[in-house]
Order: structure tokens, then C-alpha cells, then sequence
């Protein structure tokens, strides 16, 4: 049996590949990782804890943007060690409501987590929330990443069939949803497989980044 792994959720190029589609009703978010960046550390109550709550609550309160992205800093314009930097994304098919639960909640975990920590990311189901003293508008960011494996396996005689149908789909995953004129970046695929099994992906990059 050949198990695939999902492709890495990377900071800024977001992609998800599922053999079926994830349905999630319910409002409150599907936590899937973290990291705190745990080489530098803040005071508590100190200027760094003031400019990043200024920038959380700029992102929350903007959670309703309809193109599910905001981007928030504070201290000033130059890279510093208390100037933060913060951003949300929200997957490109849910609703502003369901963003806004998400930012929400990422915001208060992220704290509950990574409580000192001057960088820190989050990623649910439905959104991933970041900040760090370092620039990280526009730029792309591939470390930390994570991997989440699927339990689902591919029978042996399909799998260079499903390899084949899964680099197309990413190739042309990464080509619509970087060229997206929706204002979201983001881009959906449904490939068959076989006659009865088909490959469901998503992907998705910030608004921030060039094509
Ligand atoms: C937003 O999406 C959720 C989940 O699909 C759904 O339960 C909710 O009714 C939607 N809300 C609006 C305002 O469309
Ligand atoms: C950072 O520190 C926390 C708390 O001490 C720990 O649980 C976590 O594993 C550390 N993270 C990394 C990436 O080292
Ligand atoms: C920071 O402020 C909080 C709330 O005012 C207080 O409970 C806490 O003791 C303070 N921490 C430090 C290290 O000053
Ligand atoms: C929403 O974002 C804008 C632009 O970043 C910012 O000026 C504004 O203060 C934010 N809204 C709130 C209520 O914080
Ligand atoms: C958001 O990011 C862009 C770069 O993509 C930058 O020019 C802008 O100043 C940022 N906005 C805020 C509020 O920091
Ligand atoms: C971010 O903070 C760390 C630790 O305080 C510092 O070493 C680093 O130089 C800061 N980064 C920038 C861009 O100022």
C-alpha cells in the first residue's frame, strides 16, 4: 500500500490536497498546528506586548474583509526589535464569519501558547494568524511548515496514476491561484483518479505576493 503525504502547509503558499471533501459546518475552528518562535522572547507589559496587542486587534477587528487577508504593524515602519508585524489569511471558501470566529480564536491560542514570544504562527482549518518583530510582508517564508499525512492510502497498481494526476494538479494549482484576479489568490481542483475516485485540492498564497 502507498501512503501519500499532504503537501507542506507553508506560511505563504498554502495547500492543502484532500482525496475527499473536508466538510466543516460548524463555526468554530478546526486547530491544526502552531509554532512559537522561541529564540526571542519579550518582557511581559513591556513595549514589544503593547504594539503586538495593537496589532492583534487590528487584525480581529478587521476579520470581516471580504477577501479573508489584513495585514497590521506597529511601532513604526522600520524593522525593530519592538516594530511587530501581523497577518491573517482565511481560507478562500469560507465566509466572513467563519473568518472572523477563526482569527478570533487563533489570536487567543496563539497568546495562550506562545506567551512570551516575540514571533508565533497558527494555522486551523479555516485561517492561520502570524506575527514576528521581522519583516514578513511580501515575502515568502517556507520554514516552519508542517506536514499532515493522510491515513487514506492509494492502491499499489493506482499509485503512478495518482502521482501523475497529483503533480498536474498542483502545477496548475500553483498557476490559477497566483494568477487569481479574484483578489484572493486562491484556486480549487477535482481530478479523477479513477472512474470512481477523485483528487479534491486547494491552494492558496497572501494577496501580498507577487504572481
Ligand atoms: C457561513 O458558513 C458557515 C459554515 O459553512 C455556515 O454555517 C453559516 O451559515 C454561514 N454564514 C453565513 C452568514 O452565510
Ligand atoms: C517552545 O517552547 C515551548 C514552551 O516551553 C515548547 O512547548 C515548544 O516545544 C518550543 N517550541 C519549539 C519550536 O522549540
Ligand atoms: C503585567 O500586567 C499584568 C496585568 O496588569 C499583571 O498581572 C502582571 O503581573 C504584569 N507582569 C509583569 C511581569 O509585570
Ligand atoms: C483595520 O485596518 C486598518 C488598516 O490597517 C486600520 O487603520 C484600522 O485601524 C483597523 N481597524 C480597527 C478597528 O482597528
Ligand atoms: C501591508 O503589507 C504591505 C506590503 O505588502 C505594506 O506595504 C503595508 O504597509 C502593510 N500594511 C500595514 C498596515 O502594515
Ligand atoms: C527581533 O528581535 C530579536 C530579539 O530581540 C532581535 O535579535 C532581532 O534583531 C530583531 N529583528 C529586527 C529586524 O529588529
Amino acid at each position: 500500500m502507498y501512503s501519500f503525504k499532504f503537501p507542506r502547509l507553508l506560511l505563504c503558499l498554502w495547500l492543502i490536497t484532500l482525496l475527499s471533501l473536508i466538510s466543516s459546518t460548524e463555526s468554530a475552528p478546526t486547530y491544526s498546528a502552531h509554532y512559537c518562535f522561541n529564540t526571542t522572547l519579550f518582557t511581559a507589559n513591556g513595549t514589544y506586548q503593547t504594539n503586538l496587542n495593537l496589532v492583534l486587534s487590528s487584525l480581529t477587528s478587521n476579520s470581516t474583509d471580504n477577501n479573508g487577508f489584513h495585514n497590521a504593524s506597529a511601532g513604526g515602519n522600520t524593522p525593530d526589535e519592538n516594530v511587530v508585524s501581523g497577518l491573517f489569511l482565511c481560507r478562500g471558501d469560507v465566509n466572513t464569519t467563519v473568518c472572523q470566529d477563526c482569527v478570533a480564536a487563533a489570536k487567543q491560542e496563539l497568546l495562550r501558547r506562545c506567551p512570551l514570544n516575540k514571533a508565533a504562527i497558527i494555522w486551523y482549518d479555516e485561517c492561520l494568524l502570524r506575527y514576528s518583530n521581522e519583516s514578513i510582508f511580501a515575502t515568502i517564508n517556507e520554514v516552519p511548515g508542517i506536514d499532515l499525512v493522510s491515513t487514506d492510502n492509494i492502491a499499489e497498481a493506482e499509485t503512478d496514476r495518482f502521482n501523475a494526476v497529483l503533480a498536474n494538479a498542483m502545477n496548475s494549482l500553483a498557476t490559477k491561484a497566483s494568477n487569481s484576479d479574484s483578489g484572493k489568490k486562491f484556486a480549487t481542483e477535482e481530478d479523477e483518479v479513477t472512474s470512481s475516485k477523485k483528487l479534491y485540492s486547494l491552494g492558496q498564497c497572501t494577496p501580498d505576493l507577487t504572481v
